[in-house]
Order: structure tokens, then sequence, then C-alpha cells
């Protein structure tokens, strides 16, 4: 008799992979109602693979490394959204959406921050890749948040974690293009992310632009203390430039310490390449595809007509991405189980105000542990392909609890 009344005992997460799993159990309306009862620093859990690609300097190839980024890894297989906040919303051009009715110009960002609600991706730009468009009505989200800012300290790094939380299971990896010089679209940016990822030139102004980076990353640091670098990517550079690498390894490990990774895969400098992709809305492995099966020059010549050329650069530079892609999963990997090592320990079951938000909010559901939800199409994390499967175990991580 007595049991039949007791209340269910709601579930207690110990680890993100079971808060996941936890989420991905519910339909869209539990979803939303848990959304709304739950603290943001849970909710910020289920962000953990959100990517910002920042750099406060522009004409770094921050939107080239994300567009590239995300085609290789969706072209792997890896479920991938890609979330322009940069008022040129350059995105559409690399990808091609920019004459699509669904471009919205970065109107549904703001809508989604103002009235708390889910961001509606463009859905399939590319198979696995889904896209929330940036353009010039990230004005008013700037202007936005400026506002908010008299009430809220940290309203712009809050932002998007109830419009995002909406969708973030939907997706292995989120990858956030960043604007140069707009420090409070930057921050909601920085307040939302896991990684960071900050393309870098061999130039000064560069370097500044990292170090102002920096300084957002301070301002946040309050409400989303778990952002942390994923590592430093030397872009623009010729591949054989050896000691320019090292001079700006040098300096980047001066900025941000010994442990700064720094990627080894680098972008070549590929302007005609970068030039013909942006024009055309097609990517660099996509280019490269066109430029395999045009004529030879002579052939062209031959035959009288003008035929457009394309760069064959777009080889290597494809090449250059594909490696990134690649570099990037292994690196996630290994990030990830580091922080799971890290945390190794770290109390379970302990009762402290975040893990009473997780279980406020939390019916009595079944626990789905195989630790599989993410993996969707894709195949393998490692070798050659760049798809993100598997993770940290989080064997005792205690992150929730
Ligand atoms: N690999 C490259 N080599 C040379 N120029 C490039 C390369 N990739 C992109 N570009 C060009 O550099 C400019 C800035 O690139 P972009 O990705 O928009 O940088 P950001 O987003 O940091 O401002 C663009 O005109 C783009 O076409
Ligand atoms: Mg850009």
């Amino acid at each position: 008799m007595v049991a039949d009344t007791q209340p269910q005992s709601p579930p207690q997460f110990e680890t993100v992979d079971e808060l996941l799993a936890f989420v991905e159990e519910m339909d869209a309306g539990e979803l939303s109602r848990w959304i709304d009862s739950t603290d943001r620093a849970i909710l910020r859990l289920l962000m953990d693979r959100v990517v910002a690609i920042i750099n406060n300097k522009g004409g770094v190839l921050k939107t080239s490394i994300a567009t590239n980024l995300a085609g290789q890894l969706a072209a792997a297989g890896t479920r991938v959204l890609l979330l322009d906040l940069d008022r040129q919303g350059n995105c559409a051009q690399d990808l091609g959406y920019g004459t699509d009715a669904r471009d919205d110009k970065g109107l549904g960002i703001v809508q989604a921050v103002l009235g708390s609600t889910a961001l509606l991706p463009i859905r399939n730009v590319r198979p696995n890749l889904d896209v929330v468009p940036g353009g010039k009505h990230l004005d008013n989200l700037r202007a936005l948040l400026t506002a908010q800012r008299s009430q809220s300290r940290h309203a712009a790094a809050d932002a998007l974690v109830i419009p995002l939380a909406h969708i973030a299971r939907d997706y292995e990896v989120i990858l956030l293009d960043c604007p140069p010089g707009e420090p409070i679209v930057q921050e909601v940016a920085v307040g939302v992310a896991r990684w960071l990822l900050v393309p870098v030139r061999s130039d000064a102004s560069s370097r500044a632009g990292m170090s102002e980076v920096a300084e957002r990353v301070e301002t946040v640091r309050e409400v989303n203390p778990d952002v942390e670098l994923l590592g430093v990517l030397l872009t623009g550079t010729s591949q054989s430039a050896t000691r320019i690498h090292e001079r700006v390894y040098a300096r980047v490990r001066e900025d941000l310490g010994p442990d700064a990774y720094i990627f080894k895969s680098r972008i070549r400098y590929a302007e005609a390449a970068a030039s013909d992709s942006r024009e055309r809305g097609e990517l660099a492995h996509e280019l490269e595809k066109v430029v395999s099966t045009q004529p030879a020059w002579y052939e062209a010549m031959r035959s009288g007509q003008p035929v457009e050329r394309l760069a064959g650069s777009a080889s290597s530079l494809a090449g250059d991405y594909a490696a990134l892609a690649q570099e990037f999963v292994q690196t996630l990997l290994e990030a990830e189980s580091e922080g799971a090592a890290d945390d190794e320990g770290a109390s379970a079951g302990e009762d402290d105000s975040a893990n009473d938000s997780v279980n406020e909010g939390a019916e009595a559901i079944d626990q789905d542990d195989s630790g599989d939800h993410r993996k969707q199409d894709s195949t393998s994390g490692g070798g050659e392909s760049a798809t993100v499967d598997g993770r940290a175990s989080g064997e005792g991580q205690g992150v929730v609890a």
C-alpha cells in the first residue's frame, strides 16, 4: 500500500552520457518542459560538443574553416550543425544557400534568443549538415543583449543556452562561426561553447585577436567554467615556411601557455581556390571534384570556346581540410577522455544544487545506458574517416552529481 503512493525517485546523473541518454528518450513536449524547469548550468552540459571558431581578428579564415570542417565531418557521416553568428553571413556564400528563401539572415537567431525558443536550422544544406544562418539581423541581437545586460550581467553568455538546448541532441558536433570585433556576440558564443578553436595567421594582429578571445573567456568564466581551448590552427601560410610556423607557435605558447594545443594541420594560402569556392557556393572538397573533371587547358584552348578555369589548388586545399577534420575528431575525443580522467573520483551522488536541478524536472524514465546515443549514422572514430564516434566512457565522471 505504502509503496504505491511513494513518489518514484528521480534519475541520478553521474555522467554527461547519462544525462544525454535521459534527454534522448524524451519527446519534444517533455524536452521543452524539462528545459523550462532546468537550470542553465545543467543545460550547458548538453552542449558538450559545441565548438566556437573564434578570433577577434577578421580574415583569419574562421568562416572558411567553419564551413569546410562542417562539410568534411558531415560527408564522413557525422551529424553537424553550423551556426553562423556573423552579421556578414558568409557561411551562406561558402555553402551556397544565400538564395534559399530559408536564409533569414540571422532573424531566427534573434527571435529564438528573444523568446527563449528553439533555433530552427535550415535542414540538409548538405547530407548530415544543418545550418542556422547569420546575417544583417544579428545587429538586433547586439542591441537586444546590450539592453538586457543592464538587468543581467550574463545576458549574453546565457543567450543561446536555451535555444540550442532544444536541438543539441540532434547533432554530434555543433560549430559556431564567430564574428570579428563584436565582443557581445563573441560572448554569446563563448558563453555556450565547450571548446574553442582559434585560427591564427602569422601576423601580429591575429595574435592580438587571439588574446582578445582570452578576455571573452574571462568574462563568461563565472557561468561557463568548462569552456576550454581545443587548439590553435595556423592558416593562410605556405606549407614549407617552417621558420614562420615555429615563430608563430612560440608566440602562441607565450600567450596561451606551454600546454596550448597547436594543430599539426595547417590551412595553406590558396587564394584562387578559396575565391572560386566562395563564388560558386562549393566547399574545397566539392570544388576539387569539379576541377578534376575539367578539360586540360590545351584542350580548352583547342576547342576555341572560352572555358571557365577553376584553380587547381582546390585539391591541395581540400586535402588540408580533410587532414584538419581527422585531427579535429581525434583531438576532441582525446580532450574528452582527458576531461573524464581529470574528473575521475569527483563525487558521485553528492547532493548539490546542479543535481537538484536535474532531478527537479525529471520524470521517472527508464535509463538507456548503452552510451551510443550520439552515434546515429557514423561508423568509426579512428582511421581515415572524420567521424565522431565513441567518447570518453565518463565512468565516475561525477559531472552532474
Ligand atoms: N586558404 C586560403 N588562402 C587564401 N585566402 C583564403 C583562404 N581561405 C579563404 N580565403 C579568403 O580569405 C578571406 C577571409 O576568409 P574568411 O574565411 O571569410 O575569414 P574570416 O571569417 O576569419 O573573416 C576571404 O576572402 C576568403 O575567400
Ligand atoms: Mg567570417
